[in-house]
């Protein structure tokens, strides 16, 4: 899929057909994942791939803004060391992983956890205490619902400036 194509028709998909995702493709969203940029190169991240039923079904069960990790069939863990900055590498290599999925049919969601019900995520996975759990995102295959679903942006207007804040950039 064309780069563009593949970010612009990009969904948050939180309803999965049952079909497992194959391991050629598990395997594109590791590497994709893998070669994203991060502050002086450090590549702060570890990966934890959940495709266990019972394993979901728990981390469906902890994470209240989540339950949907119970239904589908595979999860990522993404965990980071302690570094500066941590929040943002690990934003880019799960953007890289997303739309590597995306380009294979696959979508997913990010899912939050904080607080106590981090630390049981945490816990569960066997996850070190020195390391952060950033998410555990589900992925699979979008159900007919879930890929009818639309998505909405603010107008570029709105975002977008020349040369200084609050001069409209007009799109010529
Ligand atoms: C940092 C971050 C945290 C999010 N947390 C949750 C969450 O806990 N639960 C959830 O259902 N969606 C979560 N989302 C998904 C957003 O709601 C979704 O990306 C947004 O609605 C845009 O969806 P779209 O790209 O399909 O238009 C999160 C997204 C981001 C980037």
């Amino acid at each position: 899929m064309e780069t563009y194509q593949c970010i612009r028709s990009r969904l948050t998909v939180r309803d999965f057909r049952p079909d497992p995702v194959p391991a050629r493709v598990i395997n594109k969203m590791l590497r994709a994942a893998r070669w994203a940029p991060s502050a002086r190169n450090r590549q702060p991240w570890q990966f934890i791939v959940i495709q266990d039923r019972d394993t979901l079904a728990k981390i469906g069960g902890m994470a209240s803004s989540g339950g949907y990790i119970a239904r589908a069939p595979l999860a990522i863990a993404v965990i980071m060391g302690k570094v500066n900055r941590a929040d943002l590498d690990a934003g880019r290599a799960l953007q890289q992983m997303e739309l590597a999925a995306w380009s294979e049919g696959v979508g997913g969601c990010f899912v939050g956890l904080g607080g106590e019900e981090n630390a049981k995520v945490k816990a569960l996975l066997g996850v070190p205490e020195e390391l952060q759990l950033i998410t555990v995102m589900p992925f699979g295959y979008p159900t007919d619902e879930a890929k009818a679903r639309g998505k909405a942006r603010k107008p570029l207007s709105e975002m977008a400036h020349r040369e200084k804040f609050g001069q409209k950039y007009l799109q010529r």
